[in-house]
């Protein structure tokens, strides 16, 4: 090691340049080096110097320092602001800081610190700086660790058809550092379905009843990424026929048929058919059947089409009401007749 003169030299130069944002741990090297002295005997050096973090959680920023023996440490904190020519200030003294930083190291070697709760507010560079009782003998750990803050986003597809095959990713806006297991959501439930990669979730041939709004989150966070709608479209189903006012009626008189179904999205296109006839007899969801017989519909949309059981449609002429009710009339007499006599 050099003397001690030109070591107190070289750090006035290096802590005024070290103020220089453009100036690197390269350049300092190089700087140390012309003069004939080492710089390990100087520096900080942080595990993690780029952190992903997930908004709303806690980061822990892992740092150790190093200076030469001889040495008593005065003061140690972080800074996020470094303005040419002035002391780095504390970013602990700062109020949106305070309360949710917490210095875990100590005045020997570790410089470990936790933030938390951070939000996009906090995307930051931050840097240790450390002084001691030798005036010039203080350091500022640069480049300093770059801190990101991350949500969750589902990416799917808009609409998915019966039977396909999707896949669900959480997409967060920088590789999270802290390699936690993705959790699924569907309408606010915890699913258990296949995961493909840690981030996707995989729907092999999907039902209608994967509908929903999905979310994602990490184990063990809070945070969970906003929900988006799963569409799962499919062909009619269910299809049945109703009949108004009702399957018998007399001649001259119309019955309404309707035919509903399930379907998505709903279906727009109906055919009649009767029983016994090869083309169609109408369309439209309702139909008005004025003879007897055996109908049924086909409902359509663009995923495809299903038909109905047939309904029977029973038409009596006026001539046979009037003869059973002269029938129903003359029974009803003959009985009480009867009952008369005996
Ligand atoms: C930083 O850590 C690395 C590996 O842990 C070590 O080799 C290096 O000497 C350390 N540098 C300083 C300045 O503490
Ligand atoms: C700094 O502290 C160390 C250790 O306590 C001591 O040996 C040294 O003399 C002090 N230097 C100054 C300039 O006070
Ligand atoms: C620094 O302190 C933190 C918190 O106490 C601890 O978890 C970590 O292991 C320490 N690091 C070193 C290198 O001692
Ligand atoms: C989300 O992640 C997927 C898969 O990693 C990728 O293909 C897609 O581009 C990402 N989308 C956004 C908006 O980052």
């Amino acid at each position: 090691m050099a003397s001690p003169l030109p070591l107190i030299f070289l750090l006035m130069i290096y802590d005024i340049k070290n103020q220089h944002m453009n100036l690197n741990s390269g350049d300092i090297q190089q700087l140390l080096g012309v003069l004939g002295v080492s710089s390990a005997d100087w520096g900080v050096n942080y595990s993690q110097p780029l952190i992903c973090a997930l908004k709303d959680s806690s980061v822990i920023m892992s740092c150790t320092y190093t200076y030469p023996p001889g040495y008593q440490i005065m003061t140690v904190f972080w800074s996020k602001l470094l303005i040419h020519g002035e002391e780095p200030p504390d970013v602990s003294e700062d109020p949106e800081y305070s309360q949710r930083l917490q210095y875990l190291g100590d005045k020997q070697q570790n410089c470990t610190i936790r933030l938390n709760h951070e939000t996009q507010k906090d995307e930051h560079m931050y840097y240790f700086r450390f002084t001691t009782n030798v005036t010039e003998g203080r350091w500022l750990g640069i480049p300093g660790v770059s801190l990101t803050v991350t949500d969750l986003q589902v990416e799917s597809p808009e609409r998915v058809t019966e039977g396909d095959s999707v896949r669900l990713t959480c997409n967060s806006s920088c590789t999270l550092t802290d390699r936690a297991t993705f959790i699924w959501y569907r309408n606010s439930q915890p699913l258990t379905e296949r995961r493909d990669r840690n981030n996707e979730l995989l729907l092999q041939s999907v039902r209608r009843e994967d509908a929903g709004r999905y979310s994602c989150a990490l184990h063990g966070h809070t945070y969970i990424s906003p929900a988006v709608y799963l569409n799962v479209m499919y062909a009619p189903k269910s299809v049945s026929v109703s009949i108004r006012p009702s399957a018998e009626i007399v001649e001259g008189d119309s019955v309404t048929l309707i035919c509903s179904s399930d379907s998505n999205p709903p279906a727009l296109n109906f055919s009649w058919f009767k029983e016994d006839e090869s083309s169609s007899v109408g369309s439209g969801q309702s139909f008005s059947a004025l003879q007897s017989g055996r109908f049924y519909c086909e409902a359509h949309n663009q995923h495809g089409s299903q038909r109905s059981d047939a309904v029977t449609v029973t038409v009596k002429g006026r001539l046979v009401i009037l003869y059973m009710s002269i029938g129903v009339v003359c029974g009803a007499a003959v009985i009480i007749t009867m009952l008369l006599i005996l």
